[in-house]
């Protein structure tokens, strides 16, 4: 990272209101927030958090279900979002939605300003960032509690592939970045800034409002598989024996809940806990 970018980022927590901690290279910054977490579980802290771990490079980028995710330098966004939510504990889980619909927005403006309409952003429920069918983003998120507060730590782990030229073999089925789907170099800061800013707002007003209702129908109109036939999948025999083969995505409900609709007519609701989503073909 330049001095210059320093500089900018600096700027950016005033403007923003949320202090950024930058790593030139660390093993991940999910780890880096639980860390300070910690600490602040020991200090006893009773303070609302709004914080950004932000690295270049990842040695050790994790991903989900015990994957490991490709972090090299200057080429993506590596970033946790660390925030404490003033929200019951039911309602935690509802952190990783918003933050998806956070970078959703701040690409979709990013390309409207600069007439990139070959990329469009949809989200796969809970945690993906799809275009083309190929994923641009994941989201990690994990859930620290202060054992004597019962304060409720969230760590929102973003991976957003920006400026990667290339993936290796098995990744390219799934995996994209911004640049191979639009053959543009976008700006990596100015995207962050972005995405920092649509989730603050977005968890500003989850905290007014108490809930989801105020962004349902506009992450329904993003989500990828929205009216599709889907495939429900879990790695736990006693939730697989009760799914069917096929359902129908409807969209999520103001809980974050995946509604799908079986072979009945009958809508189920899906919790982000268990069950996987996958499409008929391919990825999505
Ligand atoms: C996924 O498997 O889809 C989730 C990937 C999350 C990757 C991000 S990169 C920043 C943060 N630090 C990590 O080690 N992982 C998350």
């Amino acid at each position: 990272m330049t001095e210059a970018s320093r500089r900018k980022m600096e700027s950016m927590e005033q403007f923003l209101g949320v202090k950024v901690h930058l790593y030139e290279k660390t093993d991940s910054t999910n780890l880096r927030a639980k860390e300070y977490v910690q600490a602040l579980i020991e200090k006893k802290n009773t303070d609302r958090i709004n914080e950004i771990f932000l690295a270049d490079q990842q040695t050790e980028g994790r991903g989900r279900l015990g994957r490991s995710w490709q972090s090299p330098p200057e080429t993506g966004i590596w970033m946790s979002y660390l925030t404490n939510p003033n929200v019951p504990a039911d309602k935690i889980s509802c952190v990783t939605l918003l933050a998806a619909m956070g970078i959703a927005r701040t690409v979709k403006f990013y390309s409207l300003k600069r007439s990139i309409f070959n990329v469009d952003a949809k989200i796969k429920w809970p945690n993906d960032i799809i275009i083309n069918g190929k994923k641009i983003c994941g989201i990690l998120s994990e859930l620290v509690t202060d054992p004597d507060t019962g304060m409720n730590y969230v760590i929102c782990g973003i991976g957003i592939n920006v400026n990667t030229r290339s993936f290796d073999t098995e990744e390219c089925r799934y995996a994209s970045s911004l640049y191979r789907e639009s053959g543009i170099t976008w700006d990596r800061e100015e995207l962050t800034f972005g995405v920092i800013y649509n989730i603050k707002e977005f968890m500003r007003s989850f905290e007014i409002e108490k809930g989801l209702e105020f962004i349902v129908p506009d992450y329904n109109n993003m989500l990828v598989n929205k009216d599709q036939e889907v495939i429900l999948s879990s790695m736990n025999p006693e939730i697989q024996a009760g799914l069917e083969p096929r359902y129908i995505a409807r969209g999520i409900d103001k809980t974050g809940a995946l509604l799908v609709e079986n072979s009945a007519g009958e809508i189920i609701p899906i919790t982000s806990g268990e069950v996987s989503v996958r499409g008929l073909y391919g990825y999505t």
